[in-house]
């Protein structure tokens, strides 16, 4: 078994061989006086005294067997034998520590069932600045654990000293290291146990993640200057439209309102809801080049005059595509008036053709546009809008769009 070791590991090993030789020396010298004490037929009380002395100071494995006066030779001999196997297999796996740990660039630590630090390569000599003597035979909680997680690490080698297990071996974490000099730093580590002589020992290999944080902070900061940069962009679109023509903007903030619940009920990722609203909030920007005259025209609308409005999802989508949206958010607003049975517009799309976010739009755009009023006309309320979509689901509208839309307003209580 591992005793903290003074100095390097084949110093520790010749150490123990030195002890096992005396041990088999004294050995001899106890069957001398077993014998001499047979002669006097004295045996009980003084053998066990005898035996006793000779194995003072009580060493490792050995000092656990209970010695009869009548058999001590034999019991002796097998405790040696097992030990003599059990460190020939340790001495065997040190040796593969050493090579494995001899060409990996990552720090490999072995540390016993009480988190004392046996096996420590080169690569941990330079990751942690301690040198193999510093690091051997100390607690892994004194090297290289921050303080603040010392109680998690003690109830976690409590647990694996008895089993082997405890809920990060087998597993690839992330944590914060200490170096010498109470340096933290960043890092990664896969643990991994294995049994020797009856012991539980933990092996980490451990790699420092310094530079890779540095470098994911850096693309998070990025995209969040990336992220500010299109919010911006999108609040000075919607301020244009809204000089233009206010009743265009309100009603691209209410659809926007709605195609994000129904994001969000569909269970549509963050990112996916965050781009369905910037698009929402955009998507008749097209509108823009249409005279107001047009827009709010209160008598019937001319068939040249519809041809006009129809163009206004392929303006919009000349419109953003220079800007060069992280996302496709032009391809949206080009597809928000397609219909599921191919008789929407530019493109006469179909099915699966369309893009999700534009069947939630097209749906939200239909139910805010008939639900409100327009300069001219009245509005026609939430009542026949929902029936719109119901009498058209499936035809015109995606069925679990307008499944999802009816369920807020029916049974959730949606209000723009
Ligand atoms: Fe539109």
């Amino acid at each position: 078994m591992f005793k903290k070791p003074h100095g390097n590991e084949s110093a520790y090993i010749k150490c123990r061989e030195k002890t096992k030789k005396e041990l088999l020396k004294e050995i001899e010298e106890l069957r001398q006086i077993i014998n001499d004490l047979e002669k006097l037929q004295n045996k009980s009380q003084n053998v066990n005294e005898e035996t006793e002395r000779y194995l003072d100071p009580p060493e490792e494995s050995v000092t656990t067997c209970t010695l009869e006066p009548t058999n001590i030779n034999e019991q002796l001999l097998q405790e040696i034998t097992g030990s003599q196997k059990a460190e020939d297999s340790l001495r065997e796996i040190i040796r593969s520590y050493e090579e494995i740990g001899s060409v990996i660039p990552d720090a490999f630590i072995v540390a016993d069932d009480e988190g004392r630090i046996v096996f420590w390569n080169k690569a941990a000599e330079k990751m942690y600045g301690y040198s193999s003597d510093e690091a051997l035979g100390n607690y892994l909680l004194t090297v290289l654990i921050p303080t603040e997680y010392h109680t998690a690490v003690k109830e976690g080698f409590a647990k694996f000293k008895k089993t082997g297990k405890c809920p990060i071996v087998g597993k690839t974490l992330n944590f914060i290291s200490e170096k010498k000099g109470k340096f933290k730093f960043p890092v990664e580590m896969s643990l991994s146990s294995i049994k020797v002589n009856e012991r539980w020992y933990s092996m980490a290999i451990i790699r420092d993640i310094s530079e890779r944080k540095s470098a994911e902070e850096r693309i998070i900061k990025s995209n969040q200057k990336l992220e500010e940069m299109v919010d911006n962009t999108v609040n000075a679109l919607v301020k244009i439209i809204k000089l233009k023509d206010s009743y265009t903007s309100g009603h691209q903030k209410r659809v926007s309102k709605l195609t994000v619940a129904i994001a969000r009920e569909l269970d549509l990722s963050k990112r996916e809801v965050k781009l369905i609203k910037i698009a929402a909030l955009v998507h008749d920007i097209g509108k823009t080049s249409i005279p107001a005259e047009i827009l709010s025209k209160p008598d019937k609308l001319a068939e040249i005059e519809f041809s006009l409005i129809r163009t206004h999802s392929q303006t919009g989508y000349d419109i953003l595509k220079d800007i060069n949206f992280p996302w496709a958010v032009e391809e949206i607003i080009l597809q928000h008036h397609e219909r599921i049975d191919g008789s929407g517009y530019p493109r006469g799309l179909t099915g699966d053709e369309i893009l999700i976010e534009a069947k939630i739009i097209a749906v939200a755009d239909v139910v805010e546009a008939m639900s409100s009023h327009r300069p001219y006309r009245p509005a026609r309320g939430i009542k026949k809008a929902l029936k719109e979509i119901s009498q058209n689901k499936g035809i015109l509208y995606d069925p679990k769009v307008v499944d999802t839309c009816l369920k807020l307003f029916r049974k959730k209580k949606f209000k723009f």
